[in-house]
């Protein structure tokens, strides 16, 4: 499937107000279908990670698309407790959280029969939900977090979240649900960061990308095997496990050959954003960005745009930056990148550009766009066929 040329998303920009976010449907749907099919006959289900979408109306139309699509993982007490205002249902939480309101939310949540399950890596987690569960008179479903990181000489390849980082670990964790009759331990996940979100081809990360596909093939037996004996050890001490967790975008194939995972999480696939082009084994269409507009022309071959300075989280690096996407042969400067409020760039590109035409760019990352905008304008089959409002967009701001 080709990608849209400029012409045709300047053309339907001509009568907005920018800058704007755009999400294009026929590039997000092929992007659906093509995860749906890298996890085909694979027996594991997709869980949508919000925080790479960040607008209702695109997640109801990913879990709406096909039945591979299975519930959400959410980013924040909060988030998950307006999802279940919204409708949405099968709710895990992907990382841990702490305020007792939102717990004890959640717990009320479980007692009126709504499936969402909290993180958990420590017993000071348990001891928490335990203690509010009790009051609210719930056995609360929880999922344990194990470390899927891998300690090469000198290189921690992985981020640093859970402290379960060994067999042993995760073991004399589990043996710990028996104090806590209030939690149940309903399932297990394991975010191997270092295969799911980091690409081997992305120019910041220089030389380094000549290591990485080494140290992701060295990486993948290490914590498969760390899994597979954690789930070994759940089920024959008996517990409900409803639920094997694993990966991101960027591993989907490696997570489909674990026998024991159930479900794969996948966000960031769906707009693939700028830093996912830079992955050898998939390619997905860039289906969100957004646009600015010229408003001045500083010299010969520069333009300037109004807005753009839209930059991911992260450690700091030119690659977090918003990437030039259409036309092609725009180029940022090095001294001011994508401004505050100002965004030069050169252009050597063969379409006509003057002020008041758009530029268009993609984010770095995926959900990040849309705490920029209030609204996603949706395209499809040469025209804006929706306007419809991000988180941001209906008031919440979650972290
Ligand atoms: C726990 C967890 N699972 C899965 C993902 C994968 O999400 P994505 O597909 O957006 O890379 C992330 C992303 O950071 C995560 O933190």
């Amino acid at each position: 499937m080709h990608t849209p040329a400029y012409s045709y998303y300047n053309q339907l920009f001509k009568n907005l107000s920018l800058p704007l976010a755009w999400c294009d449907l026929d590039l997000l749907d092929k992007n659906i279908a093509d995860i749906a099919q890298r996890a085909a006959g694979s027996g594991k289900t997709i869980r949508v990670a919000s925080k790479s979408v960040r607008c209702t109306a695109i997640l109801h139309r990913i879990l709406d698309s096909h039945p591979i699509y299975q519930g959400l993982m959410c980013f924040s007490g909060a988030e998950a407790i307006w999802l279940l205002s919204e409708g949405f249902d099968d709710l895990l939480l992907g990382y841990p959280i702490a305020n007792a309101e939102d717990i004890r939310t959640i717990c009320k949540a479980t007692a009126n029969g709504k499936r969402i399950m909290l993180m958990v890596d420590s017993e000071a987690h348990l001891q928490r939900i335990s203690a509010i569960a009790q009051e609210e008179g719930v056995v609360q479903p929880v999922c344990i977090d194990i470390d899927m990181s891998t300690d090469f000489p000198g290189i921690h390849f992985g981020v640093l979240r859970s402290p379960l980082t060994t067999v042993a670990k995760g073991k004399a964790f589990i043996d710990s649900f028996e104090k806590y009759p209030h939690v149940s331990l309903s399932g297990l996940m394991g975010y191997e960061a270092q295969i799911a979100g980091l690409g081997e081809r992305n120019p910041a990360n220089g030389i380094k990308n000549l290591v990485i596909p080494f140290l992701k093939k060295k990486s993948i037996p290490d914590f498969t095997q760390r899994r597979q004996e954690l789930v070994a050890y759940i089920r024959q001490k008996n517990y409900p496990l409803a639920l094997v967790n694993a990966g991101g975008t960027g591993s989907i194939e490696s997570c489909a050959k674990e026998d024991w995972v159930t479900e794969i999480t996948v966000g960031s696939g769906f707009y693939s954003p700028a830093l996912f082009d830079y992955y050898s084994d998939f390619h997905h269409l860039p289906a969100a960005g957004f646009a600015v507009q010229i408003v001045r022309q500083p010299k010969e071959n520069y333009f300037t745009c109004l807005g753009g300075g839209y930059i991911a989280s992260g450690s700091v690096g030119i690659d977090k930056q918003p990437k030039p996407y259409l036309p092609e042969g725009v180029q940022l400067t090095e001294n001011e990148g994508t401004g505050e409020v100002q965004t030069p760039f050169s252009y050597k590109g063969s379409e006509p550009l003057s002020i008041g035409d758009s530029i268009l760019f993609r984010h770095s990352k995926a959900g990040e766009l849309c705490e920029r905008f209030n609204e996603l304008h949706l395209i499809s089959n040469g025209k804006i066929t929706a306007t419809v409002p991000t988180y941001r967009g209906q008031g919440k701001c979650f972290l």
